[in-house]
C-alpha cells in the first residue's frame, strides 16, 4: 500500500520523506492556506514538490469546467508530479475528462459513496478519494465505500486508483490496508501513531535499564 502524507506541513512531509515512508503528498485548500500564510500558495506547492519524487495534489478552487481548467494547467506548470484534485460536481467531471486527454492526472476529492468513485473514474480520474472519517462521522460506514469500490474496479479491471482519505486513526488504515486500497493519505499526526506501541515503549525501557545496571556495576569498586 502507498501512504501519502496529508499536509502542507514542509517539515512534516521532510521528515516522512527522508525516513522513506511516503509516497507522495495530498493538500487542499484548508491544509494549504494554513500552512501558506502570507506566502504564495505556488511556492509552496514547488517546495513540496522538491520534497517528494511521488504524486503532489494540489486542488483547485474553480467551481465551473473553465476555471477549473485554468487552473488545472496552472497547477500543472509547477511541477511535473503534480496531481490536480478536482471536485466531485459535475463541472468537475468535464474538466477531469479534458484534463486526461492533455495527459494531466487528476484526483477526484469529496467523494462519499461508492458510485460517486465509479462516476470519477469513467471520466478518467487517476485517483479517487473517498472521505472515510468524514463519513463515520455522520454515523455511516465509511469503510463501505472503499470495499463497495474495490469490488467494483476490480470487477471492470478499472485503472483509476483508490485513495482512502479523511483518515482519522491507525486501525483506518489496517482496514483500508486489508480491503485493498490502493493508498491511504495519512494526517502526520497519524503516520506517527502507526509507529508507536506501548510494548515498544515498555520493552526500550527495560533493555536501558538493564544495560545502565551492567555499566554501574562495572564501574563499582571491588
Ligand atoms: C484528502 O486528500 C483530503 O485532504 C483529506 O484527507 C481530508 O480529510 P479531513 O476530513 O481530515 O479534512
Amino acid at each position: 500500500m502507498k501512504f501519502f502524507l496529508d499536509t502542507a506541513s514542509l517539515k512534516d512531509i521532510s521528515w516522512a520523506a527522508q525516513a522513506g515512508l511516503i509516497d507522495g503528498v495530498t493538500t487542499n485548500p484548508s491544509l494549504l492556506a494554513k500552512q501558506a500564510g502570507d506566502l504564495d500558495p505556488k511556492d509552496v506547492l514547488k517546495e513540496i514538490c522538491s520534497l517528494v519524487e511521488g504524486p503532489v495534489s494540489a486542488e483547485v478552487v474553480a467551481l465551473d469546467t473553465d476555471g477549473m481548467l485554468r487552473e488545472g494547467g496552472e497547477l500543472a506548470k509547477i511541477a511535473d508530479n503534480i496531481v490536480v484534485k478536482i471536485p466531485m460536481t459535475e463541472a468537475g467531471m468535464v474538466a477531469v475528462r479534458r484534463l486526461a486527454v492533455d495527459g494531466i492526472k487528476t484526483n477526484v476529492t469529496l467523494c462519499f459513496s461508492s458510485v460517486q468513485c465509479l462516476i470519477a473514474a469513467k471520466a478518467g480520474a487517476s485517483y479517487v478519494s473517498p472521505f472515510i472519517g468524514r463519513l463515520d462521522e455522520v454515523d455511516q460506514e465509511g469503510m463501505d465505500v472503499i470495499r463497495e469500490a474495490r469490488v467494483i474496479f476490480d470487477n471492470y479491471q478499472i485503472a483509476t486508483q483508490i485513495l482512502a482519505a479523511s483518515i482519522r486513526h491507525p486501525r483506518h488504515v489496517v482496514e483500508a490496508a486489508m480491503i485493498g486500497a490502493d493508498v491511504a493519505t495519512l494526517p502526520p499526526d497519524i503516520l506517527k501513531k502507526l509507529l508507536l506501541h506501548p510494548l515498544t515503549d515498555r520493552g526500550l525501557e527495560q533493555f536501558l535499564a538493564d544495560w545502565n545496571n551492567r555499566v554501574a556495576r562495572a564501574k563499582a569498586p571491588v
